[in-house]
């Protein structure tokens, strides 16, 4: 196996956070971040940007095309940032989106959106450049595998399905959206299929991943392991 360095891009201790829908991998992410004083990015809000950008527009998600034009044509910008309630901010345009990039609506189209090659070469290449200038802990799909492969830790976080869907009903009721355990349990189901199968960076643990599954443990107990390995 490639030796690989302490430090990844840009020369910075990058780390990558990679796992399914549900994992808990943005939580962890973004209490990790505060533990270790470094930025927190999580990428799935620039695929939820673009996918509420669509609907907004009236694209439909399935033309890759026309989803790449309009992530052109109004920029996906993300920035790391402390202050912000989710650890960064996401704007597309001049426009800034919070709360509504997690409605239903965006969930049900953003994987289709995000299995665009073409759209996906644009964001990647803004992963890229926000790495290249600090230390950031960044969640997604691709990140050990696509984005940051130098990262020096890479973490891919798995838990049950059934953990998964019940995680995301006590989120979404905390919301106050009650919502349906089968259809939920179906839409995770559906999530993790397209993300897995696509032909562009689809979801898969790096060859040097450490794999944590999340079963069963605490966000504590989860951030604790991964600052160990980060510090180790
Ligand atoms: O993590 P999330 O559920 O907010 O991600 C939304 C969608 O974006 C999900 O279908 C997977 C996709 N995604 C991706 O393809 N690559 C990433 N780096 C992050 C998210």
């Amino acid at each position: 196996m490639r030796e690989r360095s302490r430090l990844g891009m840009g020369g910075f201790a990058h780390v990558a956070i990679d796992g399914p829908a549900g994992s808990g991998k943005t939580t962890v992410a973004h209490a990790l971040a505060r533990d270790l004083g470094i930025l927190y990015l999580d990428t799935g809000a620039m695929y939820r940007a673009v996918a509420l950008a669509t609907l907004h527009a009236g694209i439909d998600p399935r033309d890759g095309a026309a989803v790449a034009a309009l992530a052109r044509a109004e920029p996906v910008r993300a920035e790391p940032d402390r202050d912000a309630e989710r650890g960064f901010r996401v704007f597309v345009g001049a426009h800034e989106f919070g709360q509504e990039l997690y409605a239903n609506d965006v969930s049900r189209v953003v994987s289709t959106v995000a299995a665009h090659a073409e759209l996906r070469a644009i964001l990647v290449q803004r992963q890229r450049a926000i790495a290249a200038e600090r230390a950031v802990i960044m969640a997604g799909r691709d990140i050990g595998t696509v984005v940051l492969p130098d990262a020096p830790t890479k973490i891919f976080l798995t838990a049950s399905v059934a953990e998964r869907v019940e995680r995301r009903r006590a989120e979404l009721e905390a919301r106050g959206t009650i919502v349906d355990r089968a259809a939920l349990h179906a839409e995770i189901v559906e999530r993790d299929a397209l993300d897995t199968t696509r032909a562009t960076a689809p979801l898969v643990a790096a060859a040097d991943a450490v794999e944590i599954d999340s079963t069963g443990l605490s966000i504590d107990e989860v951030v604790a392991r991964i600052a160990a390995l980060v510090r180790a």
